[in-house]
């Protein structure tokens, strides 16, 4: 399959939101991606379901909705009813994960599982037929802007063989200093959605950006 972009809202103008959603869909972006903040699983807040419904109003895209926050089963259906498709949980923040993971299944999403950088993916093997993608952390959660961490590379080989020798049915999405430098080689390591925060919103072009990000050559 083509691989797909999903641009992450953190990095827009947030008091011109609705120009970059409506940007968002006038661009060859596949999802729109909303990173959701809670300042105790990460020393970051971000925005939250008024934010959310607002977008789903204009959205026309996909919503991935990344959630850095402890013990998300509070909120699932909530999340859900504000309009994500997508809802991907960290795996450091889940006690029952397979419970969780089913719960949002059962609610009408696709389900993912985040990694921070730290943990290895060796730890999903019992996860993945529950699963519909594995979100690798390509920098530590938080905050947008951050350098690539390097040591992604080998996790993303080992999560495709994984993947693949299990037969499973599971996207592998990165997120965290993923621009048109090394976008190419990611989706060469195995890669399925590529999430773009700064390198998106912060070009000149930002509908220019996302169209490289997709039609790589
Ligand atoms: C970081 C978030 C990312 C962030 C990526 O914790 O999960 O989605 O927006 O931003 P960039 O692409 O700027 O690294
Ligand atoms: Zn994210």
């Amino acid at each position: 399959m083509d691989h797909l972009i999903s641009p992450s809202l953190l990095a827009a103008d947030f008091a011109n939101l609705g120009k970059d959603v409506l940007m968002v869909n006038r661009s060859q972006a596949d999802w729109i991606h909303l990173d959701i903040m809670d300042g105790l699983f990460v020393p970051n807040i971000s925005f939250g379901f008024p934010v959310i419904e607002a977008v789903k109003k204009i959205s026309e895209k996909p919503m991935d909705v990344h959630l850095m926050i402890v013990d998300p089963d509070r909120y699932l259906t909530r999340f859900r009813d504000a309009g994500a498709n997508i809802l991907t949980v960290q795996y450091e923040a889940c006690t029952h994960l397979q419970r969780t993971v089913t719960e949002i299944r059962n609610l009408g999403m696709k389900a993912g599982v985040a990694l921070n950088p730290h943990t290895t993916v060796s730890l999903l093997k019992n996860i993945l037929p529950f699963i519909d993608m594995v979100l690798i952390m390509t920098v530590n959660p938080g905050y947008g802007g951050q350098s690539f961490i390097m040591e992604s590379y080998n996790k993303i080989e080992e999560l495709r063989k994984m993947i693949d020798t299990g037969g499973h049915n599971v996207l592998i999405e990165v997120d965290g200093g993923i621009d048109t430098k090394n976008a190419a080689k990611l989706i060469g390591s195995g890669v399925n959605v590529l999430v773009a925060g700064n390198s998106v919103f912060s070009s000149d072009d930002p509908l220019n950006t996302i169209k490289r990000l997709k039609n790589l050559s």
